[in-house]
């Protein structure tokens, strides 16, 4: 079912502008700058590989990478394999120990997979993937800054007079439920220590967001695949989802504006557990897309 609602995501994912196409270019320049200081051929695996367009991005910067993609959707690995040279493995992120070697990564990526993979799992997994010296780029949405989502939620949906409204607004919330991004960096930063790893290097990034009509927060949700959860209700074809998508995007009033907070990560392995470092706090802002 998620591999179907992933698959219909890839035929509008937008890595070419937007947050995806910030995130990348950030991401891009400081891991770039670490990348660099290290000799020899350097592999690379990207776990929710996507389009493919991070790994072209690190592969533009002239670093000697061979890559492997991972992703649970033929679709976007077709995407990510017309892009780059890479080796694609069909497979969770959960399970990824089962499919790559142990200990062979200088270099993981996971961008934007805590919707749909559990913290502590991924952490694990990718820890067991690092090469000695290797890096984690973990980046994700946090919920700080989604208060003006939930309030519309339940202005919208859950505290409407109308049934369907209500239903609605509880499909979103399964939705919600089913994702394992963080609340705040200071919970994500908890299980980073819990799974013997440390933070190297934290840049936030806020996206201010505003839909001026149904259409874009369509987009937005279901084209761009930032409300993917929604289409992967149990029972529900991906079809149905999208028509019940939207008709809900309708049913709010627009303008609406919310910010996405991101926060990008290098990660590294804990020298020691008492041993924590944090080489570099920045913040970068951004412009909303909508
Ligand atoms: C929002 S996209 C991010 C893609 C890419 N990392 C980027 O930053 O552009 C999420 C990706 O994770 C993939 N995905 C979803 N669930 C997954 C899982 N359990 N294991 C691996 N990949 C998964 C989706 O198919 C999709 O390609």
């Amino acid at each position: 079912m998620s591999q179907r609602a992933h698959d219909a995501v890839a035929a509008g994912y937008n890595s070419g502008s937007g947050i995806i196409a910030d995130k990348n270019r950030a991401v891009a320049a400081q891991l770039g700058e670490r990348l660099r200081l290290r000799a020899g051929p350097l592999a690379a695996a990207d776990l929710g590989v996507g389009d493919g367009a991070m790994l072209a991005q690190l592969a533009a910067l002239g670093l000697p990478l061979t890559m492997t993609g991972l992703d649970v959707s033929p679709a976007m690995l077709r995407l990510a394999a017309d892009r780059v040279p890479l080796k694609t493995v069909h497979a969770p992120a959960q399970r990824a120990r089962e499919v790559l070697p142990a200990a062979a990564f200088d270099v993981v990526l996971a961008h934007f997979i805590l919707a749909y993979v559990d913290r502590h799992a991924l952490l694990a997994q990718a820890r067991e993937l690092l090469a000695p010296g290797g890096v984690l780029s973990l980046v994700t949405t946090t919920e700080e800054g989604g208060g003006p989502f939930f309030e519309g939620l339940d202005r919208f949906f859950l505290k409407s007079r109308n049934p369907l409204k209500r239903a609605m607004g509880r499909l979103c919330q399964r939705g919600i439920a089913q994702s394992h991004v963080p609340q705040s960096f200071a919970s994500l930063e908890a299980d980073i220590q819990a799974a013997g790893l440390v933070v190297l290097r934290r840049d936030t990034m806020r996206q201010h967001i505003t839909f001026n009509n149904a259409d874009e927060a369509y987009r937005f949700g279901i084209d761009e695949g930032w409300a993917a959860n929604f289409l992967t209700t149990p029972g529900v074809p991906v079809r149905a989802g999208k028509a019940l998508a939207r008709w809900g995007t309708r049913q709010a009033t627009y303008p609406f504006s919310f910010t996405h907070v991101i926060e990008m990560l290098e990660i590294g392995m804990a020298p020691s557990s008492t041993n924590r470092h944090t080489e570099r706090a920045g913040s970068l802002d951004a412009k909303g897309i909508a």
